[in-house]
């Protein structure tokens, strides 16, 4: 496979070359694509040497060359074309910058907006660059974007402070790029019905009963199956997130209006992933009018319908439903208590007693619950965690685990 390693200009350019020896013991095809201010770090001919590939430098024909040859116009676009992943590394700020805004005024920007590869983004920059609202910013519309990053790592730096904003290690980022191609493509011919969000019910026309999710689980889970090729469809109880990129929305606000969405389309899906918060209770009636102000009140609720359930109850062969439940004590107890009741295959769990993690937060730690096993997966950024769940969820349709369904004992295991 060809992976296409952008350089940009930053102190961090030497550690390029390793990074590219280290691609290579991988089997990888490694092509090198270099910034204008990355020549003022590092030679082009060290690239060369290594990748036994011409590296690319500039949008234009070099000097002296024939001016109306077009080969090197439009070698971008085929450099584009053909790479299975393009990761950047060192990544400048500037290069987010550009990469975030569009702006293509070089090799390596106009490859970013040509390709359809996964692009990884390796940043190294000063302390207070890196902690810059603009940078990040920059890296939010990125990974908005479906660009993966991989985090600079703390210490000292080359401009002699110390702080984050140093090359994450070669390691990550080799690991990063297995990951990516690895799970390109793997999700392909499945769609995964995603539910996420909190639902609102009303009280009368200003006032609703609702809950605490951000939807930032259920968003992460739809941005990661739609990168790994999935049609995704995600039924959206109100959130402040922006709609992942290729990935149909439907917006709804109730309990009834997310199960109609979901019923009406279950026969589209191969894959049902219910990570909204879904209200349990309605009012009974709700006031035409705003309610004033006027001593203690009671409101009289009812009960909501179980969607999953209700997914469970319809459910085609081959339909695979996995439920997820915040859970403040006996989580285990819980989880799997719901895991039976509902009928699912799998139940994401999640103990949002634990400071930092869950509700509003970018992190999560969840176990992965099925009949035969609970497995404990680490904390780590709802992003990477989707990816995580999601090879759970895929693992599911692997024979093994149908045979280790039918067997009734619950085995815990935490690898
Ligand atoms: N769920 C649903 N419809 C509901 C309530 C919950 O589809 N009316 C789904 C959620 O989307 C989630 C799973 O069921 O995937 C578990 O939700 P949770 O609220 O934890 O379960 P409940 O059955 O409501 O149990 P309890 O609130 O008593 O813990």
């Amino acid at each position: 496979m060809k992976v296409t390693v952008g350089v940009s200009g930053g102190i961090a350019a030497y550690k390029s070359a390793e990074l590219i020896r280290d691609l290579q013991k991988q089997a990888l095809d490694v092509h090198v694509v270099m910034t204008q201010a990355a020549q003022h770090f590092i030679q082009p001919l060290t690239f060369a040497a290594l990748t036994g590939h011409k590296v690319i430098t500039g949008l234009w024909a070099p000097e002296g060359a024939d001016p109306g040859d077009a080969a090197s116009a439009i070698e971008h676009i085929e450099a584009a074309q053909t790479t299975d992943a393009l990761v950047v590394a060192p990544a400048t700020a500037d290069i987010l910058a550009k990469f975030a805004h569009g702006i293509a005024d070089d090799f390596l920007t106009t490859m970013y907006l040509a390709t359809t590869a996964p692009v990884i983004v390796a940043p190294a920059m000063n302390v207070n660059m890196w902690q810059h609202p603009a940078t990040q910013a920059n890296l939010e519309t990125l990974a908005a974007r479906n660009v993966r990053i991989v985090q600079p790592e703390s210490g000292y730096l080359a401009c002699g402070m110390i702080g984050a904003g140093r090359l994450a290690e070669n390691e990550a980022i080799v690991e990063a790029v297995l990951s990516v191609l690895h799970h390109r493509n793997d999700l392909a011919g499945e769609t995964v019905l995603i539910t996420a969000g909190g639902t609102r019910e009303a009280l009368d026309p200003v006032r609703f009963l609702g809950n605490r999710s951000s939807g930032k689980m259920g968003y992460a889970m739809a941005e990661a199956a739609q990168r790994r090729g999935a049609r995704v469809i995600l039924v959206s109880a109100p959130t402040a997130l922006r709609a992942p990129t290729n990935v149909e929305v439907v917006p709804v606000i109730s309990t009834e209006d997310m199960r109609n969405a979901v019923l009406s389309r279950l026969d589209q899906a191969t894959i049902v992933i219910k990570a909204a918060a879904v209200a349990d209770y309605r009012p009974r009636m709700q006031a035409g009018q705003k309610l004033r102000r006027s001593g203690p009140l009671t409101l009289d609720l009812e009960p909501t319908e179980d969607i999953l359930a209700a997914v469970v109850e319809r459910r085609r062969q081959g339909l695979l439903v996995v439920g997820f439940a915040a859970e403040t004590e006996d989580v285990l107890a819980h989880g799997r208590d719901k895991l039976l009741r509902k009928g699912a295959d799998a139940i994401v769990l999640n103990d949002v007693s634990r400071e930092g993690v869950g509700f509003d937060s970018d992190r999560n730690a969840v176990t992965f619950l099925t009949r035969d096993r609970a497995m404990e997966l680490p904390e780590l950024t709802k992003r990477e965690l989707a990816g995580r769940i999601l090879d759970e969820i895929l693992a599911l349709r692997q024979p093994s685990q149908v045979l280790a369904e039918t067997d009734a004992g619950l085995r815990v295991s935490g690898d």
